[in-house]
């Protein structure tokens, strides 16, 4: 099949490309616009490194045919932070040697973000169930989790 032009607003600014059909959001972002702030780790969905905000909610983008989002918002770890200032959950998580190895960092803090969108107070289980489609391979969730509890605290001082 031909490939399809895909429009995206990927960090609020309008993109259009080629994609031949079945192209991973994944890919496109980071083979065909350069974005290669998520990371392709397993490729099918089970380790959470490559999550995006896809109309600002979380998804695993490997397993998103970029066809099937055309039209769509894509927020990814470039669109984070303002005017070259970390925002709260990255200063949360450089400060609280978070990101250890860091090659799951970018879907953590994806992760995080979409979670205090949308519940700016969660609790301790509630971080822990919002980050467990990512895999830290280092295994040390435990600074993560304080992280985001903390960079819940700094969004509301
Ligand atoms: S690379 Fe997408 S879930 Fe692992
Ligand atoms: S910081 Fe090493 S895999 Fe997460």
């Amino acid at each position: 099949m031909a490939s399809q032009v895909v429009n995206l607003r990927v960090n609020e600014r309008s993109r259009e490309f080629l994609a031949a059909p079945g192209t991973s959001l994944l890919s496109s972002l980071r083979d065909t616009l350069g974005l290669m702030a998520a990371k392709r780790g397993c490729a099918q969905g089970s380790c959470g490194t490559c999550t995006v905000l896809l109309d600002g909610r979380p998804v695993m983008s490997c397993l998103v045919a970029v066809e099937t989002v055309d039209g769509a918002s894509v927020r990814t770890l470039e669109g984070v932070g303002r005017d070259g200032e970390l925002d709260e959950v990255q200063s949360a998580f450089l400060e609280g040697f978070a990101t250890q190895c860091g090659f799951c960092t970018a879907g953590m803090i994806m992760a995080a973000e979409a979670l205090l969108d949308r519940n700016p107070e969660p609790t301790r289980d509630e971080v822990v169930e919002a980050i467990s489609g990512n895999v830290c391979r280092c295994t040390g969730y435990g600074p993560i989790v304080d992280a985001i509890l903390d960079a819940a605290a700094r969004r509301k001082s």
